[in-house]
């Protein structure tokens, strides 16, 4: 697929997709959030894709936010599409089939945190800065911030940071939970990439089922995820997955995995 603001490099599986508008500092205009959408399509379509990490062009930012100079003249509908399209684009990349991971390599802030909230994890460079600032213009988190990072770190702590706009150090996002992993500048993609590679040697459709399960689970109440969960589990039992993995495991040697 084309893409006007995303360039791809697939390494062995690993497809790294960079938002590409360093002097904006990669913000999410309608064509970023449109390219967003079709990446997700093509990382479920694409059987040469395993695995996506999303990432900033540049040495600056992640991405700085939903873009401001595009909001200053929106009317009312237009800022309904605007924000509609910002939940398509955060929900398909939250639901994507296959693991997404966010190599946040500098400012990640308002719409840049609510689409590395999207993805499965986060890890980050020690030069990052985390936040929601969008008080600071008179408006507030609007592609899903306002109701992700509560659910990850807990209502309190996600009010002081929208209430505050304050810009968290990726080591203060990792005593908050938000970012699993802080790593040099230099060593960011080398460690999200080793990551990946470990995901990529486990069972494919069992990462997937997980991901379903984890990810449609947690909004639910507990007795309701454990339904969810004991309804998809008997599923992998039906794949070839299961029978490589299990007899593998028995035969003391390292599982052959397909994906089916
Ligand atoms: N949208 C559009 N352009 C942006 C941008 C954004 N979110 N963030 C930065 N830029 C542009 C700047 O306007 C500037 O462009 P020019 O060179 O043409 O002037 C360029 O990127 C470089 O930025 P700065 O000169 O400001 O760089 P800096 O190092 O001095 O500051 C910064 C960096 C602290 C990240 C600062 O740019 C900043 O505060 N950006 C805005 C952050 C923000 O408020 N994000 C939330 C946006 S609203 C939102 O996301 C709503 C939502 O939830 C849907």
């Amino acid at each position: 697929m084309e893409y006007s603001t995303i360039s791809l490099e697939n390494r062995e599986g690993v497809c790294i997709a960079k938002i590409n508008r360093p002097k904006a500092l990669n913000a999410l205009n309608p064509d970023v959030l449109n390219d967003l959408v079709k990446l997700a399509h093509e990382v479920n379509e694409n059987s040469e894709i395993k695995l996506l990490v999303l990432t900033g062009e540049g040495d600056k930012a992640f991405v700085a936010g939903a873009d401001i100079a595009a909001m200053q003249s929106m009317s009312p509908l237009e800022a309904n599409r605007f924000c509609q399209l910002g939940h398509q684009a955060m929900s398909m990349i939250e639901n994507c089939r296959k693991p997404v991971i966010a190599a946040v390599n500098g400012f990640c802030l308002g719409g840049g945190l609510e689409l590395a909230l999207s993805c499965d994890f986060i890890y980050a460079s020690e030069k990052a800065k985390l936040g929601l600032p969008e008080v600071n213009l008179g408006i507030f988190p609007g592609f899903g911030g306002t109701q992700r990072l509560p659910r990850l770190i807990g209502k309190n702590r996600a009010k002081e940071l929208i209430f505050t706009a304050a810009m968290l150090s990726a080591q203060q996002a990792q005593e908050w939970g938000i970012v699993n992993k802080v790593c040099s500048p230099e060593s960011l993609l080398e460690e999200v990439e080793k990551t990946a590679h470990e995901i990529l040697k486990k069972g494919p459709v069992a990462i997937e089922l997980a991901k379903r399960s984890v990810n449609e689970g947690t909004d639910l109440d507990i007795n309701s995820g454990l339904a969810l969960e004991k309804a998809i589990f008997p599923s992998i039992f039906s794949t070839e997955d299961k029978n490589e993995g299990i007899t593998a495991f028995l035969e003391k040697r390292a599982a052959n995995f397909k994906g089916q």
